[in-house]
């Protein structure tokens, strides 16, 4: 069976959801239930029994060591995290006791647990670290994009919290030979996406009738990776990625947040018109730049398409129609998230271990 933290939120989930529906291999499930946690979004695998969710700390290394002890995982694949930009400008503790903290004692529990193995073991365990091309910093309008060798520049307290993991999950593989892998991956969207990030949000607050706030001058440039393109370069990483390596990930979807915002509104126009039959467009609304902004974020996805055989498969315009799509059909997670009633979904109701 294969150990995935922090499988409750947007990628996590996602990720375990896909997982089981590919393979018959077991998957436990830890994750923090922090307010980026949603039981909800694993509501179809009630009553599976391939699936074990273990409300929990990474941080915890009593839990996290009884765990690896009791079900023997061949891999981890690790999502926990603090995640969200703007919340770590406003309160960097959490980003360094999650990311940081927590995965420092991740690391010392696979170590226990690892050094235990016998050599056939040791040989075949992967240890899957799920990091951001936030690490990199900001590219000019004229640079190549983040490829592996890239340094590490990270401008925000997420970045930065996720480049010291990134760090301390190489050093255990220099260090003890932990057979780990890095994977670096662009912005995602699709599916189940935490309604505080641009595309969920703005769908959001274009059905609800609200301003679609855009910071600054809105010509910052991301890469856009469909979370489900995501999590099918994660398993083939995980499968046939070198130990010690990196991998980036990215769509080859570079645009700029204003150019998604409109696509965004044109496609909502056509699935489901304002009554006053205006566009969408109407409720932009420019607001103050985010502090320290990164201009662009850029990924050269050369590495694991040469060596792994791995592209994505959806383009901008397939994935962005697919997730308004998916959000207009499921305006009851997104008013369940939105209103807090999420946070009462409780995990007994589909096998939670304490
Ligand atoms: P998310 O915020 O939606 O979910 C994070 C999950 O981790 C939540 O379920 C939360 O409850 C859990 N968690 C938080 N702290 C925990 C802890 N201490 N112990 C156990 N669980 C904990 O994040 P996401 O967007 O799904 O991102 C997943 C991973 O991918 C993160 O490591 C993030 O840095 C990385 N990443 C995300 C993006 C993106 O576009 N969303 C891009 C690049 C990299
Ligand atoms: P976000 O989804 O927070 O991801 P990240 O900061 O990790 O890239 O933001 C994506 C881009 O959209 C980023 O350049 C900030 C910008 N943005 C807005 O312009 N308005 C918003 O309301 C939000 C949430 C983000």
């Amino acid at each position: 069976m294969i150990l995935v933290t922090g499988g409750a939120g947007f990628i996590g989930s996602n990720f375990v959801l896909d997982w089981l529906a590919a393979a018959d291999e077991p998957v436990i499930n830890l994750d923090a239930l922090t307010y980026a946690g949603n039981l909800e979004n694993l509501a179809s695998l009630q009553g599976n029994p391939r699936h074990v969710f273990v409300h929990g700390d990474i941080g915890d290394f009593a839990l996290v060591a009884g765990l690896l002890a009791q079900h023997q995982p061949r891999a981890i694949v690790n999502f926990a995290a603090e995640s969200h930009v703007d919340r770590s400008i406003h309160g960097p503790e959490d980003f360094v006791q999650t990311n940081i903290v927590g995965t420092f004692r991740l690391l010392e529990a696979v170590r226990a647990y690892w050094s235990g193995l016998d050599a056939a073991d040791k040989a075949a365990f992967r240890f899957l670290h799920v990091s951001t091309d936030e690490v990199y910093g900001s590219l000019g309008k004229d640079d190549p994009p983040f490829s592996e060798t890239n340094p590490y520049e990270p401008n925000s307290p997420y970045s930065a919290s996720k480049a010291a993991s990134d760090h301390l999950v190489r050093a255990y593989h220099h260090t003890y030979g932990i057979p780990v892998l890095t994977t670096n991956c662009s912005n995602n969207y699709g599916p189940y996406h935490f309604p505080e990030k641009l595309i969920p949000l703005v769908i959001h607050n274009a059905l609800a009738g609200k301003p679609l706030p855009i910071y600054g001058d809105g010509q910052q440039v991301r890469d856009w990776l469909y979370v489900k393109d995501h999590c099918s370069a994660i398993r083939r990483v995980l499968e046939g990625g070198r130990p010690g390596e990196t991998y980036n990930i990215g769509g080859w979807n570079e645009k700029p947040n204003l150019d998604v915002v409109h696509t965004l509104c044109t496609i909502l126009d056509q699935l489901s018109p304002r009554v006053d039959g205006q566009p969408y467009r109407e409720q932009i609304t420019y607001v103050t730049d985010r502090p320290g902004h990164d201009r662009r974020y850029a990924i050269d996805a050369g590495k694991i398409e040469r060596e792994l055989g791995w592209k994505p498969a959806e383009t901008f315009e397939t994935g962005i129609r697919k997730t308004v799509q998916w959000y207009l059909d499921n305006q009851a997670w997104v008013s369940n998230v939105t209103s807090g009633a999420y946070r009462e979904w409780v995990g007994k109701q589909y096998g939670e271990q304490k």
